[in-house]
Parts: C-alpha cells; sequence; structure tokens
C-alpha cells in the first residue's frame, strides 16, 4: 500500500521550520484564528490562496470551487461567508479568478463534461450577459475576457448576499474585492472592483 509517505516527510520538516523561525506560532494558532481575509477563489491547483499573497496559516479562510463561482443557493459557500463576516468578522472578501481557467474555458467550449456542466452553467449565464462585448473576440482573447467577466460577476453575488447587506447595514467594516491572477507569471491584479457600502455597490448596479 502506498502512504504518500514523503508528504508526511514533507509536512514534518515544514513544522520544524516553521517552529524554528518562531518556536510559539503553532500555541498560538491553536488558541484562535483571527483572519482578516476572506478568499473565494478557484479549485485549480496553480493558484493557492495564501502561497501567492505569501499569508502563513492564521490569515486567510479560504473557499474555493472550480471557477470561483458564488451561487445564491450554494449552502456550502453561504456558509463559509456567513463565518468569516458573522463570527471571524473579515474586514475584507476577496473573489480571485485567474486568466486560462479551466472551469471559464469549458464553459464555452461546447463540449459535454458530464455533471459538472450544470455548475458550469453558472458562467455560460455570465457570457450570456456579456454577449454584446464579447461578440467576435479571439477564442482565447475570450475566455481570458470572460474570467474577468466572471470576478465582476461573482463580486456582484457576494453583495447581494442576505449576509454582505446585514453586515453593511449594521455598520460593519467589509470591502468586496475583485482580483485576476495571471498563472503563466505568477501576478496578482486587482481589477479596481470593490464595493465598501450598500450605496457604494448600488450607484454601480441601479435596481
Ligand atoms: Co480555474
Amino acid at each position: 500500500m502506498k502512504t504518500l509517505s514523503h508528504l508526511f516527510d514533507n509536512n514534518r520538516e515544514w513544522a520544524r521550520q516553521v517552529t524554528e523561525a518562531n518556536p510559539d506560532f503553532f500555541n498560538e494558532l491553536a488558541n484562535q484564528q483571527a483572519p482578516s481575509i476572506l478568499w473565494i477563489g478557484c479549485s485549480d491547483s496553480r493558484v493557492p490562496a495564501n502561497q501567492i499573497v505569501d499569508l502563513p496559516p492564521g490569515e486567510v479562510f479560504v473557499h474555493r470551487n472550480i471557477a470561483n463561482v458564488v451561487v445564491h443557493s450554494d449552502l456550502n459557500c453561504l456558509s463559509v461567508l456567513q463565518y468569516a463576516v458573522e463570527v471571524l468578522k473579515v474586514k475584507h472578501v476577496i473573489v480571485c479568478g485567474h486568466y486560462g481557467c479551466g472551469g471559464v474555458r469549458a464553459s464555452m467550449d461546447g463540449q459535454d463534461h458530464g455533471l459538472i456542466d450544470n455548475w458550469l452553467r453558472h458562467i455560460a449565464d455570465v457570457r450570456r450577459f456579456h454577449r454584446d462585448e464579447l461578440e467576435g473576440m479571439d477564442f482565447e482573447a475570450e475566455v481570458d475576457r470572460m474570467c474577468e467577466l466572471n470576478v465582476f460577476e461573482q463580486v456582484r453575488n457576494v453583495c447581494n448576499t442576505s449576509i454582505v447587506r446585514n453586515s453593511w447595514a449594521g455598520g460593519a467594516e467589509l470591502s468586496i474585492h475583485g482580483w485576476i491572477y495571471d498563472v503563466k507569471n505568477g501576478i496578482l491584479k486587482d481589477l479596481g472592483h470593490c464595493f465598501t457600502s450598500r450605496e457604494e455597490f448600488d450607484a454601480a448596479y441601479p435596481a
């Protein structure tokens, strides 16, 4: 039986190095977590939340799924959002997409991918909302633009949750950000799509 023993070796070496640098690190974290950031990102193995912003354990609360989608009825994502906002009281929710996202591409390629097509339908909807802008684009350029548009849409979905609305109504300091990561060079980009209040959000998206 293979037991992935090299991963346990890696783990012991990592824990040793962390403890060497800060002997109290694990003791302090064991008592509480107080992250100020909720990261909603893609499951893609090339986009590990903590690593690409170089933050240690304890700093980022994370939810990842195929193509960083926030669905209004997804209890998994909503539970993470509620816990992060209401209990951990994070100050920032970051929706981070990435260029070349396989989920976004799969939503556009017209192929049959089985069950996941039901999930990708949410992204196909985003494409439909922006049909005019995307009309006539080269396919690869359209995939990358769709990766950005998908971030905008998911930021909007986060802002429209009862969780964020109630938090803003209660006067909480909470910003929702839209970022995108480039797997080709490791660079994160702020898409300049940030909302810090209901008023700011409503001004951008009048009812
Ligand atoms: Co992806």
